[in-house]
């Protein structure tokens, strides 16, 4: 008592915790219903029965059973029993984790404690609390207790953004201790906050969010729930594709949501909710677009490139032995189509296209660019086979050069634990990085390995130039044929795709104020007072093809640089 008095004292006023106040669920927003809330909360309360009354039979959603492979309950098993004293597991679903561990705990035959700083300690087989809800009290209760428990601590991470010396001391004592006597103190958090002191004290695990089996247990709950018949075959396959990525709670947000909308489980409802659910940190989003290879003017050589990997990520493509493609870097003049290709990539391949904006995985936080890399490889590799994005890759990793001058070297170390998994990870995630500066460029992504290919985008030559045309015209609703391509080719020589689409989009607005149709003299009139940005930039252009020389690919084969005649 004497102790905890006296260790009671140094803790700063902060850390007196207010009650939680409220159980409300969280509110799902739709941008196209009002959705009744009551009918949500419904169906869930009814799942939780559902998944409740089944778990501890192998068919339980949360707990796998014993034949099903479950990576995540082994690799925790094992850590427990080779007397690993502390496991640090990152993790956004409390509920799974804490089903994972009741089925740890019971088939180790261990003791299973939860503690929060609301609750104070729990025993789980008695139901019995200690009223510890301060997180030192805690863990001077913990070194009393029985050998063989695991102690699974919650929010613990929050107590150590700004850590109290004596907390630290008495936790790595408590490690200590637990070693010799079988305990494993778990801290559950959201993301990772570790300190240095602590890095040697506690293994990291990223808690993998749910595979098919656990999702199809989760789609089953509520289908069950909602009265609905069991679905089967491809459209079950789909509607688990669609929830791939998602944590449970989110999987069974999306179907109860879809069941209210459409009184089914509908997996555009539900890939609707999964592209919300992964935008909301803002590093990753799910675009949904339209482009496709007939988008693309020019670029024969990469248009050829992707064509002949387009059922790579396919069940032949496997069974064959193909090794997936890894990624694509395209490098090249500002608007000549590099960002309008990755779109196009992703449907070339048939799979969802996932943004990544790499210069919004760097957080103010220690440890939290760590943690968002994680996240964003996480949920890439839970969603595969995708595309993921990163456009202007040199804006974003450009830290990475700095070599710990600016940030203690977190870009750098971020950037490499990047470059190491597009290396080597095994899901079909093909990475498309477009870039613009190659002097930002850190030379290390250009290594041979990271990318399958890297291809140089030059600006159009006159047989591109026509084709742009053809396709910027058309995709202002008018008819190409009504234009001398060949003429306008000629007139726009210099100018980059982007430009091509600004000056018909200005001719369009000429005609539409004289009240008639645009035409080759409205855009001739246009393009009079154009300066394209190659005359701006001509140095940096030349030194970008200089330096693109011998390093990489021609998007545009020769033949069709020199505008020579192609046969066959
Ligand atoms: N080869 C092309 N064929 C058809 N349209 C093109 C082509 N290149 C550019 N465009 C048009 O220009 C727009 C902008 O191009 P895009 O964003 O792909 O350029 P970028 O190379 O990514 O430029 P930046 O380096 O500035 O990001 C496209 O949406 C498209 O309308
Ligand atoms: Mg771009």
């Amino acid at each position: 008592m004497l102790l905890m008095a006296a260790v009671r004292a140094n803790i700063p006023a902060r850390w007196i915790w207010a009650p939680r106040t409220t159980n409300a669920r969280p509110r799902i927003h739709t941008n196209q219903t009002t959705i009744n809330l009551n009918q949500i909360n419904q169906l869930h309360q009814m799942a939780k029965i559902t998944n409740t009354k089944s778990s501890n039979s192998p068919s339980s959603a949360n707990a796998s059973s014993p034949s099903e492979p479950n990576p995540m309950n082994t690799k925790i098993t094992n850590y427990i029993r080779a007397g690993y004293p502390g496991l640090y597991l990152v993790s956004p679903e409390e509920q799974r984790v804490d089903a994972e561990m009741k089925q740890i705990a019971r088939d180790l035959k261990y003791h299973l404690m939860f503690w929060s700083a609301v609750d104070g300690l729990v025993d789980t087989s008695k139901n019995a609390t200690t009223a510890a809800n301060d997180p030192l009290e805690a863990l001077v209760a913990i070194r009393d207790m029985n050998d063989k428990t695991i102690i699974l601590l919650r929010d613990f991470h929050l107590f150590l953004q700004d850590p109290n010396p004596i907390l630290i001391r008495q936790l790595k004592d408590v490690l200590q201790e637990a070693k010799t006597k079988s305990k494993t103190l778990i801290l559950l958090g959201c993301r990772l906050v570790l300190p240095a002191e602590l890095e040697h004290e506690l293994t990291v695990l990223e808690f993998a969010l749910p595979g098919k089996e656990q999702l199809n247990q989760v789609l089953d709950g509520i289908l069950e729930s909602a009265q609905l018949s069991v679905i089967q075959g491809e459209q079950k396959d789909k509607i688990l594709d669609a929830a791939s990525g998602l944590t449970t709670i989110e999987a069974e947000n999306a179907f109860a949501l879809s069941v209210v909308e459409t009184k089914s489980i509908n997996p555009i409802i539900v890939a609707r909710e999964k592209a919300q659910a992964v935008k909301k940190n803002g590093i990753l989003e799910i675009i949904e677009t339209r482009e496709s290879l007939e988008s693309i003017g020019g670029l024969d050589v990469l248009k050829e490139w992707l064509l002949k990997r387009r059922h790579a990520f396919g069940q032949r493509a496997l069974e064959y032995g193909l090794p997936t493609p890894k990624g694509l870097l395209i490098i090249g003049i500002p608007g000549t189509g590099k960002s309008l290709t990755a779109k196009a990539t992703a449907r070339v391949f048939g799979v969802p296209l996932l943004k990544l904006d790499a210069g919004r995985i760097f957080a103010g936080l220690v440890g939290q660019s760590e943690s968002n890399l994680r996240a964003v490889i996480q949920t890439a590799e839970a969603i595969a086979p995708c595309c993921l994005w990163i456009d202007e890759v040199e804006k974003g990793f450009a830290g990475s050069k700095s070599s710990g001058q600016t940030d203690g070297g977190t870009s750098s170390r971020v950037f490499g634990s990047f470059i190491s998994w597009m290396q080597e990870k095994k899901a079909p995630v093909f990475v498309v990085a477009t870039a613009n500066d190659v002097s930002q460029l850190p030379p290390e992504m250009l290594r041979k390995g990271r990318f399958d290919e890297l291809f140089f985008v030059d600006l159009p030559n006159q047989q591109e130039r026509e084709a742009i045309w053809g396709i910027q015209i058309a995709k202002y609703s008018r008819d190409p044929k009504d234009f001398d391509l060949v003429q306008l080719g000629k007139m726009t020589e210099g100018l980059t795709g982007s430009e091509i689409e600004n000056a018909f989009v200005e001719a369009l607005y000429l005609a539409f104020d004289g009240e008639k149709e645009p035409t080759d003299l409205d855009i001739a009139s246009v393009l009079t007072e154009f300066v394209p940005l190659s005359k701006l930039m001509a140095e940096q252009i030349a030194g970008l093809r200089g330096w693109a020389k011998g390093r990489a690919r021609l998007a545009t084969s020769i033949g069709v640089q020199k505008g020579l005649r192609r046969i066959g």
